[in-house]
């Protein structure tokens, strides 16, 4: 009989939920708003076929795009980040050498578990969270808690309550335009949540990928520019600005932590792929990226409205729904206690419609079942009303 390690047992529960996400549409013809995919429109692929074609020669960067590199990943997209993105996110000052470039966005995560969990130690969420981070975080064999959250992130009491009671060690906190539910934590929140860890010395991983993906409404700066004792791990991705499948994320931290995960990166692939790494700093050196994202940010706000637009069109009277000012997601509320997302899910999927279930996002038993992620992107007008108004029909059946 195949003995496994016991990381295999505490992460089956999240391993299952992610397993049927990405198995959740068989059928090519479904209107799929469980993706959590840019829009392909958004990705840029004749600059890049052009960056490619150019750096792919002897005399061009070919023999560095083919040969081993740096674990910190390549200086051009270290600088990028440093002194192009972050500022963009109020953290000046920061240095390439405390960033390490990841593979994806998820390996920051994974860093930061590898140098701050031990087995059993608890690690607090967002209620509701990103079910493929707690899936790393069980593999961790953390014990991950719900910190209660409202539409300003997550409620401070409750953090403070938490953070005594179990001696967290780390936060984890999606705080703008949050996976599930869209939502962005207030500049109070984001000031008291790292005052607190600096006070309780707990670790903040900041995990900010849509944050670019603003369409309305203010920027605000990230809860690393809060951090005075160098607890925040501010984690980012270049999935949903560049492209997804290069794989391509960092994290940006006190030197002392740098080095530390450029010991668990060398220990655990060396380093990230060097051609995904250079088209996408040269993408960015070559002026691409400011109208790239001007126009993706158009792109999102639009269909945000006519999703909208149709969820107030079909869905039940009392249906509850966030107008995201960024990012790929929204959160519908149903308002019935008879109705069960993950039952629905099933229904709707035979009308060739799928999206995520609400249950999937918590951790606690018996919660989000009136729920359900729509993520809306990457879908057509004629797919949004069609997609939308079959779901509001199988739910007016249900309540
Ligand atoms: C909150 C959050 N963090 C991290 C990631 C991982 O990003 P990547 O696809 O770059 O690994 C995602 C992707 O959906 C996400 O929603």
């Amino acid at each position: 009989m195949l003995d496994f390690a016991q990381r295999v047992d505490t992460m089956k529960d999240s391993a299952k939920v992610m397993y049927d996400l990405f198995h959740a549409v068989t059928d090519p013809r479904t209107i799929n708003f469980a993706s959590g995919s840019p829009a392909n429109e958004t990705l840029p692929v004749d600059e890049v076929r052009e960056i490619a074609m150019e750096v792919l020669q002897k005399d061009g960067r070919g023999f560095e795009a083919l040969q081993y590199n740096n674990p910190t990943g390549i200086l051009d997209l270290r600088k990028i980040v440093a002194e192009y993105l972050l500022p963009r996110r109020g953290i000046e000052g920061a240095s390439p050498d405390e960033v390490l470039i990841s593979t994806g966005g998820l390996e920051p995560l994974y860093y930061a578990c590898q140098l701050f969990i031990n087995p059993g130690d608890t690690l607090l969420v967002e209620s509701p969270t990103f079910m493929h981070a707690v899936e790393m975080f069980k593999m961790f064999e953390a014990n991950c808690v719900e910190v209660e959250c409202d539409d300003e992130g997550m409620i401070i009491e409750d953090l403070k309550a938490k953070q005594e009671k179990y001696n967290a060690r780390m936060v984890y906190i999606i705080p703008t335009f949050q996976n599930p539910t869209g939502k962005t934590m207030s500049l109070e929140r984001r000031k008291a949540v790292a005052e607190l860890a600096n006070e309780k010395n707990f670790i903040i991983l900041e995990d900010d990928p849509y944050v670019e993906l603003r369409y309305s409404g203010e920027d605000l700066p990230a809860i690393k520019t809060f951090d005075t004792t160098d607890n925040v791990v501010y984690a980012n991705s270049f999935s949903k600005i560049f492209s997804p499948g290069n794989r391509l994320g960092y994290i940006y931290a006190a030197k002392p932590i740098v080095d530390k995960a450029f010991d668990i990166k060398t220990a655990t692939n060396s380093h990230t792929a060097v051609l995904p790494q250079i088209l996408c700093a040269e993408y960015f050196m070559r002026g691409y990226y400011p109208d790239h994202i001007a126009d993706a940010r158009a792109f999102y706000l639009d269909k945000r409205d006519h999703a909208l637009e149709y969820v107030k069109k079909y869905m039940p009277e009392g249906t509850k729904v966030n107008t995201p000012d960024g990012g790929l997601f929204m959160w519908l509320q149903i308002p019935s206690d008879k109705i069960d997302t993950r039952e629905l899910l099933e229904a709707a999927k035979e009308k060739l419609v799928a999206f995520v279930a609400g249950p999937g996002f918590y951790i606690d038993e018996g919660k989000g079942l009136n729920e359900l992620r729509m993520s809306y992107g990457h879908l057509s007008y004629e797919q949004l009303e069609k997609g939308i108004s079959t779901l509001a029909e199988l739910i007016k059946e249900r309540i």
